[in-house]
């Protein structure tokens, strides 16, 4: 392939990035999106295997054939439950993967480099197993803590900014050290600052991920996506590829957009969150409130009861929709209700569930229509006019203490104000606590009902007595 078509190749495949990115920001297009994507990195991959200066084919085939069954059985394997456990894994092998790309690199002296080009060269070493490391060890962190393997609380070290700091100092330090390294000195000709540079750089990222608390969780990984952006970007520059910068930036900027978004949804402090729970003063930090006083069970019947006495639901899934699998169910008892004249609707939290879009994409997968689905923020002034909100395994997103505990470690996110509308019920198994571990006062106000089971179950109950009364 001459190198003129590789760039054209190139071009192409950054466009379709472009029109992915633009397709995924849609429900409708988002599978369009997908397509758009998949066929990029086709031609990004066969633009890079089939380039004249690259002779490495057997190492190649065999990379291939390791990643595209690794990548093929986790496809297959991980429940959809798992995916922002999956994406936090993904990431990590793009940092360790900049890592590596800078070390070879460094060590490489095949083509020697002069003057302002090994200055440049060297930056782009640096900073990219900077950025590579701290991608790498903080999402490693976020896969503990979204598989439960390392608890949600922060682990706030006492003078933990000033150890930030230190650690921000040491590693301009050590920077200025690499680029002025001279052969045979003690730190092996820049050998030395990189390395110790790196091991800042991994503790940097534990520490920032560790003081984040589980509420916090979502901003944690879509930061890190971008982060994750930036490597690739970085590892473009070290390989002098292109398309690799270009697509490292898209993820990058997509990845701090949706950051940012996310934090507005929280109500946190972007730059505060970015630069790893800087000033976490956002979230309240206090122990969650005990929760006092007498729940109101119901049954599947007075649930379906209920649902047939009102002219206007809302129904509000969470985490527990999406572990019940419950999603068709929902959509069997959104038709039959909307079938009998009433008016049905969904009310989405940005950060219900364990990754951005969670619930959109179930609902999308049961058929549910995407017109009646609606966002937090175009749905809350409502709910005084809904006679029966349905929350389905959701906990955290419906949380009044949100709003008024200002002690509450979730306090300032915004939430959707169930308890507002005539009757609430709340499915769920038990009383315990969502991510954040924080009581919720929602389940013992007097208008909410509280029926308890596995989402899938009790829906499919629920459907049925619905039925027998059709
Ligand atoms: P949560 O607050 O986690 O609550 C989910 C509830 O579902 C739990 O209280 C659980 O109660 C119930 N549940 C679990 N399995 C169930 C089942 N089979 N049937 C019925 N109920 C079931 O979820 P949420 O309200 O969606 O809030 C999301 C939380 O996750 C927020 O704190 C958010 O910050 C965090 N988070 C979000 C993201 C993104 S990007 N969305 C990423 C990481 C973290 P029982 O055990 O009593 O059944």
């Amino acid at each position: 392939m001459s190198q003129s078509l590789i760039s054209m190749a190139y071009i192409a495949a950054a466009i379709l990035f472009i029109l992915s990115l633009s397709g995924l920001s849609n429900q409708e297009t988002s599978r369009r999106g997908n397509y758009y994507g998949m066929i990029g990195m086709a031609i990004a991959i066969l633009a890079t295997v089939l380039n004249p200066s690259f002779t490495a084919y057997g190492i190649l085939i065999i990379a291939l054939v390791i990643g595209g069954v690794i990548g093929a059985r986790a496809a297959f394997k991980v429940e959809m439950t798992q995916m922002p456990e999956l994406v936090a894994v993904m990431h990590s092998l793009v940092g360790i993967a900049a890592v590596l790309v800078g070390y070879a690199n460094f060590i490489d002296h095949s083509s020697p480099l002069a003057g302002s080009e090994k200055t440049i060269h060297e930056v782009e070493i640096y900073l990219g197993v900077l950025i590579g490391a701290v991608t790498f060890s903080g999402s490693v962190i976020a896969f503990g803590k979204l598989s439960g393997r390392i608890g949600g609380k922060p682990m706030l070290l006492p003078g933990r900014h000033w150890l930030n700091l230190c650690m921000l100092i040491g590693v301009i330090v050590l920077g200025y050290m690499f680029l002025h390294q001279t052969e045979g000195c003690c730190c092996c000709g820049g050998l030395g600052p990189l390395l110790i540079m790196t091991v800042i750089a991994l503790i940097f990222g534990v520490h920032m991920v560790m003081a984040i608390g589980g509420a916090d969780m979502p901003v944690v990984v879509s930061m890190l996506n971008s982060y994750s952006g930036w490597a690739a970007a970085a590892t473009g520059f070290m390989l002098s590829n292109d398309l690799l910068i270009v697509t490292g930036a898209l993820v990058g900027s997509s990845g701090a957009i949706l950051s940012y978004i996310m934090c507005r949804a929280m109500n946190r402090n972007f730059i505060s969150v970015i630069a790893g729970g800087f000033g976490g003063g956002a979230t309240g930090g206090g122990t969650a409130a005990v929760i006092e006083g007498d729940v109101t069970p119901v049954n599947a019947v007075e649930t379906a009861k209920l649902l047939l006495e009102a002219k206007s639901i809302v129904i509000v899934p969470g985490y527990g929709m999406a572990v019940a699998q419950a999603q068709h169910a929902v959509n069997e008892i959104t038709k039959l209700l909307r079938g009998k004249g009433k008016t049905v609707r969904f009310g989405i939290h940005p950060v219900a569930g364990r990754m951005p879009g969670h619930m959109n994409v179930l609902l999308a997968e049961a058929k549910v229509p995407y017109d009646i689905v609606f966002e937090m923020d175009e749905i809350n002034e409502d709910f005084p006019k809904v006679d029966v909100a349905i929350v389905i395994g959701a906990n955290d997103i419906v949380n009044p203490s949100a709003m008024n505990d200002p002690t509450s470690p979730i306090a300032g996110m915004p939430v959707l104000e169930v308890w507002k509308s005539h009757i609430t019920i709340a499915m769920k198994r038990s009383m315990a606590s969502g991510y954040a571990g924080v009581g919720n006062p929602l389940f013992v106000m007097e208008n909410t009902r509280m029926l308890f089971g596995d989402a899938k179950e009790t829906l499919q109950a629920v459907l049925k007595e619905l039925n027998a009364n059709s």
